[in-house]
């Protein structure tokens, strides 16, 4: 039986437990930006559909007369531009209209973008997410088993390798764990506290690419504004969210001394007080090395899309620091009156993913709006286009490419929420070098990008079946370890946001 037979077959034994299951958190608030806006643009789009298309194609759950553009064999095997070619022109010799005349380009992309993620949401979900320990996966390239090596974290984040064959994960809660080689984990003392809420917490960690010298370990981690007085909490009424306060994304380093505690703390990037904002969502916030050394960060535009047009604001930005907090000579902002000069890169919309490969190119994975995630591979002062452009529905952008705006190597629609992402290096699975790895969150996935230089000339997904996957990292053997957020119990359907139990997981190569 093939792992999604099990896993189906498990769904159904699950059925009865879940429901029981206690009740999915309530839905994001809409913001400045409007996730809710984002939903009426797509009632919209969804009405449009109804008035143009469905009396001969029929709806997800109908059949009519035309072909079901539901069905995922039709669409996958169909690219953006080819639909885009078919509704403009229309199909000549069959019942199929030319829509040129009475719908502009940009209503034919999203509806191109809707009927993608109309046909993932009418996808059945597997109700139970199975235990991923002693899988056996035959993939393209190379045939692994998942080996669990760690349970029980909660909403792990970041993971880094120690060359002792040991781990660094860090928890959004506000933990730093250190996990042996031999699975025994423990809780780092005194690390900074972090404001948790939404998407908010610790997030990413790194070591030092001069570690074994230095000891120094880095965080990147979201505060409340500096000196602001909570209010005493609210009384809350049953699925009410508790108020957001003004937070922002910050960098730290400091070292883990011989009795496991958090030491020699220094803040290598703390933003002016008015860039933080009560905001709840999109704070980056992965951490790099390029080959010099320097460190790499991302930090998301907090929910509005004109932060990451605007270099005076380090929200929807790439930044490069030096590894002391100080900034490079070359980096492209510095002499631009007014910009945050730490900027690398900008039109970001919440970058999640930041990996070298071999050549030196830095590849960035980001969450689009609806559809619309991205793969982009990084220029010093490019313009990756968020706020003006975008491959996915969003109010208030209507064009997918503009001139001076870089488009993504790869997108996404429906959406994959894609996180940390990995070139991998060593030589445990000799079909995978070089290969960028994705995990993805909504996705459920790790996916596998074959790069030729600066282009992904093929993809596959490893597996789907074990819940969200956040971060991986190449540990000291060789080989990969992925953070995988296992909503078990409670079905597939929260909230990107909500706290799920986690795991570390790896991929054991098998011949
Ligand atoms: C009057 C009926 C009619 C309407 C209205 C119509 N279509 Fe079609 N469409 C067809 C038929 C029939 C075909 C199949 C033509 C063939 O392959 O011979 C087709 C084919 C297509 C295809 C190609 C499917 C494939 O095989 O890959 C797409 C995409 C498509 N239509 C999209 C749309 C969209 C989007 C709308 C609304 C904006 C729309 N159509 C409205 C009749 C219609």
């Amino acid at each position: 039986m093939s792992r999604f037979g099990l896993a189906a077959a498990l769904a159904l034994a699950a059925g009865l437990l879940l429901a029981q299951a206690p009740a999915p958190s309530a839905p994001p608030a809409p913001n400045a930006a409007g996730f809710g806006g984002g939903r009426e643009l797509q009632r919209q789009t969804g009405q449009r559909f109804t008035d143009n298309c469905s009396g001969c194609h029929g709806t997800p759950g109908t059949v009519g007369r035309a072909p079901n553009l539901f069905d995922s064999r039709l669409l996958s095997a169909r690219s953006d531009e080819d639909l885009f070619r078919i509704i403009k022109a229309g199909i000549s010799g069959a019942e199929m209209p030319a829509f040129a005349e009475l719908l502009p380009d940009a209503q034919i992309w999203q509806l191109i973008a809707w009927i993608r993620l109309e046909a993932d949401s009418a996808r059945p979900r597997p109700a139970f997410i199975a235990d991923p320990d002693g899988a056996v996966i035959t993939s393209q390239a190379q045939k692994f088993r998942l080996k669990v090596v760690a349970r029980g974290l909660d909403t792990p984040w970041g993971i880094a390798a120690l060359p002792d064959g040991g781990l660094l994960v860090t928890e959004r809660p506000g933990r730093l764990r250190r996990i042996a080689s031999d699975g025994a984990m423990a809780t780092i003392s005194g690390t900074p506290a972090v404001w948790e809420r939404q998407d908010a917490g610790l997030m990413d960690v790194a070591i030092d690419p001069d570690y074994a010298r230095t000891g120094w370990v880095y965080l990147s981690l979201v505060e409340l504004k500096p000196g602001y007085q909570l209010p005493p909490p609210p009384v809350l009424k049953p699925g009410e969210r508790p108020p957001n306060h003004p937070s922002m994304t910050i960098i730290v380093r400091g070292r883990i001394n011989a009795a496991g505690q958090w030491v020699d703390q220094q803040t290598l990037f703390r933003s002016p007080p008015d860039r933080y904002t009560p905001s709840g969502v999109h704070y980056g916030s992965r951490l790099a090395f390029d080959a010099q050394g320097r460190l790499l960060f991302s930090i998301g535009e907090r929910g509005d899309m004109a932060n990451a047009q605007d270099l005076a604001t380090p929200l929807g930005k790439l930044h490069r620091i030096n590894r002391d907090g100080s900034i490079p000579a070359d980096n492209p902002f510095l002499n631009r009156p007014g910009a945050v000069p730490s900027i690398l890169s900008y039109g970001h919309r919440n970058p999640q993913g930041l990996a070298h490969d071999a050549a030196g190119n830095l590849w960035e994975a980001e969450h689009g709006p609806s559809g619309g995630d991205e793969i982009n591979l990084i220029r010093a002062g490019g313009n990756y286009g968020w706020g003006v452009v975008s491959m996915g529905i969003q109010p208030g952008i209507s064009a997918r490419a503009a001139p001076g705006m870089i488009g993504p190597v790869a997108y996404y629609t429906p959406t994959i929420a894609p996180s940390g992402i990995m070139v991998y290096r060593g030589n445990r699975y000799p079909g995978w070098r070089g290969n960028l790895f994705v995990a993805a969150l909504s996705g459920q996935q790790l996916r596998r990008l074959v790069l030729a230089g600066p282009r992904i000339t093929r993809q596959e997904i490893l597996f789907n079946a074990y819940g969200r996957v956040r971060a991986l990292a190449t540990d000291a053997q060789g080989h990969i370890v992925v953070l995988v957020q296992q909503p078990t119990g409670q079905g597939t359907g929260q909230p990107l946001s909500a706290a799920t139990p986690g795991l570390v997981v790896r991929l054991e190569p098998l011949p």
